[in-house]
């Protein structure tokens, strides 16, 4: 037996998991106009059509594009009227993520235990049929106006769940290699990162993993503070990030502005090839940012070897960082949608299990580039 003040080692953290979660199930983002977002994921990101709701499958206030590309699955939802609530949300945020939805084995039991531990509901416990099984779901809320839904479908055979239909197309473009989300990061307010922090520590059992503070994450301008909380199996990870005071205006603070609140930042995307990736991605059309070319002439020295020629990288300005445990390779999009709030990051692991950190600094300033741009330095 170990002693009461040993530090908790990962079989301990799994067996006293009191919520846990098999990865994401999807992502929902509530959008001006799905049909044409849809087109969008398909031909710029290389995602798949699975599946749609809508009038014509008997849910006549809005509709739904199910996409799919590997392990990751993405919900599109437009209301068709003015007076439902998605409308409000929409033009509140503009396009924006909804909907952070985690497997679990049990959707009565994780609501049951994150309610007892100060939840805020959002879906209660239901249970949804078809002649392809049943989809258990419930749901809590997060920062801002997201919520975690919980998915259960071990007894579902269907497409994605009852009340969508397969959504078959003539228009496929091939997948560009993207397989599953590897974190996904909020931005909330001023001082607000640590009462956070707290939420997914008591109520859902995760654990701060990494910290960055104003001194790790800051340009001469700009600055954010951020911890990064993972479920107990390490499976999901959430990044909070929360503004810092700088000489000029934090990206956060940016966000927050054109959000219209706290909200989801980015979705981080994991890829097998990312060179392969980037390259199809730009092709098609997908902006990213860029860092000078200067950042690739020390590179090797401040990493050490690497097994990537370094000629690609540079050409997509494809970005290196090195923890104990290995590298990774990581690039991020502009927004994606016009105002100054959502973006992808595409990222390839080789060992490491951070962020990125010693990227940070040049990307912060790329940033500030853009934000200058728009006249919100
Ligand atoms: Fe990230």
């Amino acid at each position: 037996m170990s002693s009461t003040n040993a530090i908790p080692t990962e079989m301990d953290m799994m067996k006293s998991d009191f919520l846990p979660l098999h990865g994401t199930d999807y992502i929902e983002l509530y959008v001006g106009n799905a049909k044409q977002a849809a087109h969008f994921y398909k031909t710029a990101f290389g995602f798949q059509s699975l599946a749609y709701a809508g009038p014509e499958t008997g849910m006549k206030d809005r509709v739904s594009y199910v996409l799919v590309q590997n392990k990751m699955r993405l919900v599109l939802t437009t209301p068709l009227r003015s007076n439902h609530p998605i409308a409000e949300h929409h033009k509140k945020h503009g396009d924006g993520v909804k909907v952070l939805a985690l497997m679990v084995e049990d959707a009565y039991d994780a609501y049951a235990q994150t309610m007892q531990r100060g939840a805020k509901s959002y879906l209660e416990p239901t249970t949804l049929k078809d002649e392809s099984g049943e989809v258990r779901l419930s749901g809590i809320c997060t920062y801002g106006e997201v919520a975690h839904v919980f998915v259960e479908r071990k007894n579902y055979q269907g497409v994605f769940m009852p009340g969508y239909r397969e959504w078959k197309s003539d228009y496929n473009p091939t997948p560009v290699g993207l397989e599953y989300v590897d974190h996904c990061v909020g931005n909330v307010g001023w001082d607000q990162m640590n009462p956070w922090v707290s939420f997914y520590e008591n109520v859902m059992g995760f654990r701060n993993i990494l910290s960055f503070d104003d001194k790790d994450i800051s340009t001469e301008y700009s600055a954010l503070m951020s911890k990064v909380m993972s479920s107990g199996n390490g499976y999901v990870k959430f990044p909070i990030n929360e503004p810092a005071e700088g000489k000029k205006k934090s990206q956060v603070e940016e966000y927050l502005d054109f959000y219209e609140g706290e909200g989801v930042q980015h979705i981080a995307v994991a890829t097998k090839d990312i060179i392969t990736t980037v390259k199809a991605m730009m092709a098609r059309g997908v902006e990213f940012l860029q860092v000078p070319s200067s950042y690739y002439d020390d590179l090797l020295d401040r990493v050490g070897p690497i097994e990537e020629d370094l000629a690609p990288l540079r050409e997509l300005g494809i970005l290196v960082d090195r923890d104990d445990e290995g590298y990774l390779l990581q690039l991020f999009t502009k927004p994606v949608e016009d105002r100054p709030t959502m973006f992808y990051e595409i990222i390839q692991r080789k060992g490491a299990k951070s962020f990125g950190k010693g990227n940070f600094k040049a990307l912060f300033e790329a940033i500030e580039r853009e934000q200058e741009n728009r006249g919100n330095l």
